[in-house]
């Protein structure tokens, strides 16, 4: 049956929409903070400059960890569009879902959704995935650049020569560590720096095609994306095929 454009749902709760603005800033940040880092020869980051900018990055870093950690945990309990149940490309009905949303796409009237429509669902895997992967090796990297936290005491432990206090480690410099440690470290830190600059990469080409969907979203479907994900409510201009059950 079709609904008058004008019924509005309230779809995007609180904690998806603080989640989704602080999640967006934070990897914004890390995204530019990051790229300095990573050229920082060829822009001349002095030394003591890289380290801050280590340092400030794995901060920002622990923000959008935490951040991803709440959101993980808010899927189990949050309200309908949240869970992931209604957020993932599972659950039964998937796939068919999925088809029926190409072939409306294919004959030019797209179908509506409340939530994520069949292809978000897939995107927001994907980004959670790239996400998770960055929080992840970040986290080892904090502990072996900066002797930063989860893992920062133990690698300073593990480095530093017999005699000297590993709190007493300055990041950036290889005074006071024993040298056959110290390689075994940078060995050990190897997948994960190589990891988290190829997602680097990967995700910054996600995030752009994010970026493209939600702006097509906005002129072929009118869908009112970024708006609802500031007030959480839409206002389909057609009847969404995930209306819940009792409406
Ligand atoms: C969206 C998330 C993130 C992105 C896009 C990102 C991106 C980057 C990039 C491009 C670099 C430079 C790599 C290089 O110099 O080879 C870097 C370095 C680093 N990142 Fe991240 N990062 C993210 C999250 C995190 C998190 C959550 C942490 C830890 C809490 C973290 C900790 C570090 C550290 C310690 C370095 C220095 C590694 C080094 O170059 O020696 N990152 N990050």
């Amino acid at each position: 049956m079709a609904q008058p454009a004008t019924t509005t749902y309230r779809v995007w709760d609180r904690s998806v929409r603080i989640f989704h603005w602080v999640n967006f800033t934070t990897v914004l940040l890390l995204l530019g903070i990051g790229l300095i880092i990573y050229n920082g020869k060829a822009l001349g980051v002095s030394a003591e400059a890289k380290v801050f900018l280590k340092t400030f990055h794995v901060w920002v870093g622990y923000v959008m960890a935490l951040n991803l950690i709440w959101r993980f945990l808010w899927g189990f309990v949050g309200s309908r569009y949240a869970r992931w149940g209604a957020a993932l490309p599972f659950g039964p009905g998937y796939f068919g879902e999925l088809g029926a949303y190409l072939r409306s796409l294919g004959g030019g009237e797209p179908r509506r959704y409340l939530g994520h429509n069949p292809l978000g669902r897939l995107m927001v895997l994907v980004l959670l995935v790239l996400l998770a992967t960055q929080a992840v090796t970040g986290l080892v990297l904090a502990g072996t650049d900066i002797y930063y936290p989860p893992l920062g005491g133990w690698i300073a432990g593990w480095v530093a020569a017999p005699g000297v206090d590993p709190a007493t480690l300055i990041p950036g410099s290889k005074d006071m560590v024993d040298p056959a440690a110290w390689e075994a470290m940078r060995a050990f830190r190897k997948p994960y720096i190589e990891i988290h600059e190829i997602v680097f990469f990967v995700l910054s080409g996600a995030a752009v095609l994010h970026i493209l969907a939600v702006v097509v979203g906005e002129i072929k479907e009118r869908a009112g994306l970024v708006s609802a994900m500031i007030h959480g409510y839409k206002t389909p201009d057609r009847t969404p095929a995930d209306l819940p059950e009792q409406e």
